[in-house]
């Protein structure tokens, strides 16, 4: 921590404590994601997103009826208004990459909405609802195909994966997709969902937290890139040359991308549940090639981690397996921050509505570290305001 011991500054608010939350807590030493009170292991690979929904928004597991409404409630908002399909073609023609383009339509999801519809709990279930469906129309078009309309029918993940591709998903996949959409549905105060409370709390409305959250999102320090995890699975090809590749970068000084953590100090437990999420959709899909190098290349990379960063405790994290989990169900590494996104979008609407609870605007100090005494009287006449 950086902490200036005169004022109180910390560099980056690393270990201050801005909001109380019962939606997650993270535990860094132990390795522990708690979602409203349950083990992350214990939720993620079992539960429907929807299910998942209602426990993180309601503190409570749903009955069956209860998933049946939520999912009636998002089939309802899906459909975008075709005014959000233009702005979407507008961006696909500039070639924008994907997270733009959902920056740009998140600000004008609730463009088709009369005034009496924007109530908080609406809002949310439109956010929630669309935010998928601006992610696969505009992939699509950015492919130059039509976007599709989503498929009422359809659970949350399976109509996702059904926009993207036109062809309705195998158990096998939505159960890898709900997993992983679970497994990152919320992860303490990082900095996306800071950002959600910081704008809500001003009492502005949650169609501006959710586009500020996204925007912080975008950032290649939050959303990270499983891509590079995944390129380097690939680049390494075959087991036997794991150790000379990763020797080699440690060796220059490089990084492992998937692996260390700011917070976990043991082995992140979301790269455990996706890992075996991971394992069952190539299971299911009769080809463990690719699972099985990733596991030749982590282990190998973990071990090689230790004997040049010795007392680091640098572990796999969230990224690696990711990546894939996601390439594993045919997502482009163009959708993976976007699909993050999907899956994330729940918990800051939790948060949103949290902060809302507090009534209390955050507004923390700043360190003035300017210069002090400057006198404008004296100030070099060339320098005058005055327009000649
Ligand atoms: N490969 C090699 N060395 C590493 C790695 C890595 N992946 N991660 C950390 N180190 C080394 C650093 O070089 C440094 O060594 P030094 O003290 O000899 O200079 C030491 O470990 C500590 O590194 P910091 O950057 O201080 O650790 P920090 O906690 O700030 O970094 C981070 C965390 C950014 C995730 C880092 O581990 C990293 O760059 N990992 C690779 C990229 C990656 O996988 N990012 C996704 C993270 S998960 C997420 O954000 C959701």
């Amino acid at each position: 921590m950086t902490t200036n011991p005169n004022n109180g500054f910390v560099s980056g608010l690393e270990g201050v404590v801005a909001a109380q939350t019962r939606l997650s807590h993270v535990d860094g030493q132990r390795g522990e994601l708690i979602l409203a009170g349950y083990a992350l292991e214990e939720v993620a690979p079992t539960l429907s997103f929807e299910a998942m929904v209602h426990l993180l928004w309601h503190d409570r597991l749903p009955t069956s009826v209860e998933v049946i409404h939520l999912h009636s409630e998002l089939a309802r908002w899906r459909a975008l208004p075709p005014a959000l399909l233009d702005l979407l073609q507008s961006a696909a023609r500039t070639n924008r990459p994907a997270m733009d383009a959902l920056r740009m339509a998140a600000g004008a999801i609730d463009l088709d909405l009369p005034a009496s519809a924007l109530d908080d709990g609406t809002l949310g279930h439109v956010l929630l609802a669309r935010i998928p469906t601006v992610v696969a129309a505009y992939w699509r078009l950015q492919q130059g195909a039509a976007p599709i309309a989503p498929d009422p029918a359809l659970g949350h993940a399976a109509n996702y994966l059904y926009m993207l591709t036109g062809s309705v998903p195998n158990a096998a996949r939505v159960r890898g997709l709900e997993t992983y959409l679970n497994t990152v549905i919320d992860h303490g105060l990082n900095a996306s969902t800071f950002t959600a409370r910081v704008i809500i709390a001003t009492h502005s409305d949650l169609v501006s937290a959710i586009t500020g959250a996204i925007g912080a999102l975008k950032g290649p320090l939050h959303g990270g890139a499983p891509g590079p995890a995944l390129d380097m699975v690939f680049a390494i090809g075959e087991a036997a040359r794991a150790e000379a590749y990763l020797r080699a970068k440690l060796e220059a000084g490089e990084r492992l991308m998937g692996f260390g953590h700011r917070i976990y100090k043991v082995r992140d437990p979301r790269a455990e549940v996706l890992a075996a999420a991971a394992r069952d959709l190539y299971a299911a899909d009769g080809d463990m090639a690719l699972y099985t190098l990733a596991g030749a290349v982590e282990e190998t990379a973990v071990r090689l981690l230790a004997e040049f960063k010795p007392g680091r405790n640098l572990q796999t994290n969230v990224e690696f397996y990711t990546a894939l989990l996601l390439h594993g169900l045919a997502l482009p590494t163009d959708l993976f921050a976007p699909t993050f996104a999907v899956g994330r979008v729940a918990g800051w609407i939790g948060h949103a509505w949290e902060q809302i609870a507090t009534g209390r605007l955050i507004r923390p100090a700043s360190q003035y570290i300017g210069a002090r005494g400057r006198s404008y009287e004296h100030a070099d006449a060339d320098r005058s305001h005055a327009l000649s």
